[in-house]
């Protein structure tokens, strides 16, 4: 076999400890199972042992190594202590994926609260930074040949979202973060990266009306929100040696929304004019 045809799979991935965060639902849960069907070491880390749990079992059922660690990410003393729980666990850490996040939105900037702020950037920000340090401090002690840092961002972190100034605060100060931390960690063969998704159905749209959701799929380029695991499919990309110089990068997954402005119409093809 030549090199290419021994590299272009993602065998590479197999026996990698890694730790997902907000790995209950969503996307983290998508990237949680595709890891654990890559043949992974999972640990599942969300705040509810009912879902998380039971993401952590379903990847064994299905031949997968898996655990689930109850974590508040918000909490930096418990994102210490699920870091530790990991390498106890399993003897080391090659990665880690910092997806636990809220969304907040829909009010201009005034209308949110001194506390919004906390809320928001306990997660969003001192959490993903928490997961990164203790992480990176474990795939350094594991001598780990193809460590990764994946943090799940947005795009309300490339482009900034009306509606959105905390959120969109806290996604800037995301890539921001991965990409210092790529420098930092470049030298030492860990690639550090960020991934944007777009809108994508997950239940971080929370009781949003029907309406709300046509809208997202109608301003997408793409004409559709985005499914879970086409985030996850990145991440699997991004924990395997076929991205070992990759790094440092902010990756849309969001069928061109951030690609640019949608302002200027088609005017030479009024049949595709919305
Ligand atoms: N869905 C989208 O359209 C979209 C777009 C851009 C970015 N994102 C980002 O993707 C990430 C995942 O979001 P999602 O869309 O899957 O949302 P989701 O609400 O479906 O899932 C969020 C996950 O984070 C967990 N979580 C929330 N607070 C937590 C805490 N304090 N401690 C531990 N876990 C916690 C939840 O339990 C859940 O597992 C977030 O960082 C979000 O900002 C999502």
């Amino acid at each position: 076999m030549n090199e290419i045809n021994r590299t272009t799979t993602f065998k590479s991935v197999e026996g990698k400890v890694v730790i997902v965060t907000g790995a209950s639902r969503g996307i983290g849960k998508a990237v949680a199972e595709i890891y654990g069907a890559n043949g992974m070491k999972v640990v599942c880390a969300a705040r509810s042992v009912e879902q998380g749990q039971a993401v952590a079992d379903a990847i064994c059922e299905n031949g997968g190594e898996a655990v689930f660690v109850q974590t508040d990410c918000s909490d930096t003393k418990q994102m210490k202590k699920l870091v530790d729980t990991a390498v106890s666990h399993y003897g080391r850490l090659d990665g880690m994926v910092n997806n636990a996040g809220i969304g907040q939105g829909g009010t201009p900037l005034h209308e949110y609260g001194m506390e919004d702020y906390e809320n928001i950037f306990d997660l969003n920000s001192k959490g993903v930074f928490a997961g990164m340090k203790y992480a990176a401090e474990a795939i350094l002690r594991s001598h780990s040949q193809g460590g990764f840092l994946i943090n799940v961002a947005s795009i309300a972190g490339i482009l900034p979202q009306r509606g959105q100034a905390l959120y969109t605060a806290t996604k800037f100060g995301v890539v921001g973060m991965t990409k210092a931390a790529a420098l930092d960690y470049a030298p030492y063969n860990i690639t550090v990266n960020a991934i944007c998704p777009g809108y994508t159905k997950t239940s971080i749209f929370g009781d949003a009306p029907e309406q709300a959701m046509a809208f997202f799929a109608k301003d997408c380029p793409s004409g559709r929100m985005g499914e879970p695991k086409e985030c996850a499919y990145l991440a699997l990309f991004l924990a395997s040696d076929m991205a070992r110089y990759i790094t440092g990068a902010a990756i849309p997954v969001d069928g061109a929304l951030s690609a640019g402005s949608k302002n200027v119409s088609h005017w030479k093809h009024p049949e595709i004019l919305e």
